[in-house]
């Protein structure tokens, strides 16, 4: 059988390494790898091959960054070209980028089964170009694996039954596999002169916050503001906006420590021993909770609300200065943490579902 794994974005080239690991290792399911260049700079995309060692992509479309719908586009006429010399099985695509909606339309013009990984996910906001991507993908596919009982719950809704496996979360099984493996490896602690417990780690790159000029002000004057020293590894899309909308002196506080982004062993390590995580990334508010770190979302929606019910996250609207740094004030470490992602097997029970395809 031929699986065809359409990736592009920074967050999926961490979903796809168990999956990828498990095609490669084994001779029934032969994966052909496309990576479309939504991501493109060294650090955002080569390094993770390297570092999960995710074989190297069969096809790599260089589409780099445009509008929603340029970047779509051609990654739209250039999967269709593959799907029609590869002659793939299944096409498969995880979460919901604009790479995922990419994938999942080409193959669905051309009839070929669609394989959702982190499907059921919503924020409910239809502002979100993720939320459209999701939601289209989902209504596409043919297999729907969902990370949670709650993405099951939003599919239902949406009146899609079939094909729905509740398998646990993918990013899971990565955290387990490389976190002590990061921990060892990692020197980023000492490189930063920092200690266990002792600082804050926060990410930026969400639309909703990067394009609103008084919203990405606001938080980043809350950063400068808060008790302990602020780790920010820069996502190039806000490196962008803090030039475009000159508020590079909102980074200047001494607490403020401006970083590129981090290779996936250094960041697993730094979020590790994090006191506290203020993220608007929805990969690292799942890995605040897989490593037990209080988490404050900068959103004023989380389609991971099962992390926000059990006490771990709480959700912040980023505009709202003041509230930031009381969030940060009242986190208080529950003395419960239910298992919400699964048992760390996921990419298995997804390899074997598809292994019993037959076309
Ligand atoms: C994309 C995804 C988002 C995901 C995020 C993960 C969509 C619509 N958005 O957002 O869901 O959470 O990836 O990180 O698919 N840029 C570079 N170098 C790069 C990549 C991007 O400089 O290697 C800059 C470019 O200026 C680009 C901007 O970042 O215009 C945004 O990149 P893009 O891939 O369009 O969206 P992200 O914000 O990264
Ligand atoms: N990540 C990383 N280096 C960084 C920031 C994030 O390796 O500097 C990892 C993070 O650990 C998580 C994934 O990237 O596994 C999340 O990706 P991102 O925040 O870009 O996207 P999202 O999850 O919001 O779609």
């Amino acid at each position: 059988m031929k699986v065809m794994t359409v990736i592009g974005a920074r967050p999926q080239f961490i979903k796809a390494c168990m999956l990828s690991k498990l095609f490669h290792n084994d001779s029934k399911i032969k994966e052909i790898l496309v990576h479309t260049g939504q991501h493109y700079d060294s650090n955002m995309s080569d390094i993770f091959f390297k570092q999960l060692q995710i074989p190297k992509p069969n096809y790599h479309l260089g589409v780099g960054s445009d509008s929603h719908g340029k970047q779509t586009g051609k990654m739209l006429i250039e999967i269709e070209n593959i799907i029609l010399t590869e002659k793939p099985d299944i096409v498969l695509v995880y979460g919901d980028t604009n790479s995922t909606l990419a994938g999942s339309l080409a193959a669905s013009k051309l009839n070929i089964p669609i394989a959702h990984v982190e499907s059921g996910l919503r924020s409910f906001n239809k502002k979100m170009p993720e939320e459209l991507n999701r939601l289209l993908t989902d209504h596409l596919s043919t297999w729907l694996f969902c990370p949670t009982e709650e993405a099951i719950k939003n599919l239902k809704c949406e009146g899609i039954e079939k094909g729905v496996y509740l398998t646990g979360d993918i990013m899971y099984d990565a955290t387990l596999h490389y976190r002590d493996i990061a921990l060892n490896h990692s020197d980023i602690l000492s490189q930063l002169k920092l200690s266990p417990g002792d600082y804050y780690l926060a990410t930026i790159h969400r639309a909703e916050n990067t394009d609103n000029l008084n919203k990405l002000q606001a938080l980043l004057m809350a950063l400068g503001e808060l008790d302990k020293s602020v780790v920010l590894p820069l996502h190039p899309r806000t490196k962008n906006k803090i030039e475009f909308w000159n508020l590079k002196k909102f980074l200047s506080p001494s607490n403020i420590k401006v970083i590129e982004p981090l290779d996936y062993f250094d960041m697993l390590a730094l979020e590790s021993t994090a006191e506290i995580i203020l993220t608007d990334s929805g990969g690292v508010q799942k890995e605040a909770y897989m490593l037990e770190v209080p988490c404050i979302t900068l959103r004023d929606e989380t389609e991971w609300t099962e992390t926000v019910q059990a006490g771990w996250n709480t959700l912040v609207n980023s505009l709202d200065y003041n509230t930031i740094l009381k969030s940060v004030s009242d986190v208080r470490v529950p003395s419960t943490h239910p298992s919400l992602f699964g048992d760390g097997e996921t990419a298995k029970k997804i390899y074997n579902i598809l292994l019993t395809y037959k076309s």
